[in-house]
């Protein structure tokens, strides 16, 4: 059984979702990097200053083992899961020393083992030598779908044509920025979910994991 699992993959693919299941059926801890970037940048928008050293070097962010996320203390989970968050965390994710003091988390975080990480770096800077590497991927239009289908599920007002935008504009700064791009990994599987089902995608993925 491979004991790391990293999960790459541009927004709204399903990396989540499907690393949830995983991690529950092998009995693996998750960790979702992006609810950490996310957290970043939940912290930056409250304190009302604009991002620095200080405010990132004095964060402490968690998560426990139901993927529950706490900003210094303080329990975030469904604070951070907005569009404007997501593109917050965008923006913070190109600033190298958040990106140094997240990695730095994340490989603490694993170094036990029996982990599946998602991002979009957990490949190819933060677990390189991951057991198995998942680059997760589906079409912008699919992806749109799903997470206006996640946002009005939670009651949170959304179109079509807005979620297209923000995700591909997330799309267009994560794979563009200059450190740590959104990249599929030389030894990663490719798997597009366009037309999977989850349980179809979390079968392929529990199948490589057996390997
Ligand atoms: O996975 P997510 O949508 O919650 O991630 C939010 C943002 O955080 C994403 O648009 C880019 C950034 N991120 C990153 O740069 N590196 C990661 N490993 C995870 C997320």
């Amino acid at each position: 059984m491979k004991k790391i699992i990293a999960v790459d993959g541009p927004a709204g693919a399903g990396k989540s979702t499907v690393s949830k299941i995983v991690a529950a059926r092998l009995g693996y801890t998750y960790i979702d990097t992006g609810a950490m970037y996310r957290a970043v940048a939940l912290k930056v928008l409250q304190s009302g200053e604009p991002l620095s050293e200080s405010l990132v070097g004095n964060v402490d962010i968690s998560l426990d083992e139901a993927a529950r996320v706490f900003l210094d203390g303080r329990e975030v989970t469904k604070e951070i899961r907005t569009p404007e968050i997501g593109l917050g965390a965008s923006d913070v994710a190109k600033v190298a020393y958040v990106r140094k003091k997240l990695t730095q988390l994340q490989r603490d975080m694993a170094a036990h083992g029996k982990v599946i990480m998602d991002g979009r770096d957990i490949g190819t800077q933060v677990l390189p030598n991951a057991d198995l590497k998942i680059f997760l991927t589906a079409s912008v239009e699919e992806r749109a779908r799903r997470r206006l289908d996640e946002l009005t599920a939670k009651g949170l007002q959304a179109d079509f044509a807005n979620v297209v935008k923000e995700i591909s504009l997330r799309d267009k700064q994560d794979t563009e920025r200059e450190i740590a791009p959104l990249a599929q990994a030389d030894d990663a599987v490719l798997l597009d979910s366009t037309s999977l089902t989850i349980e179809q995608v979390v079968a392929e993925i529990l199948r490589l994991a057996k390997d």
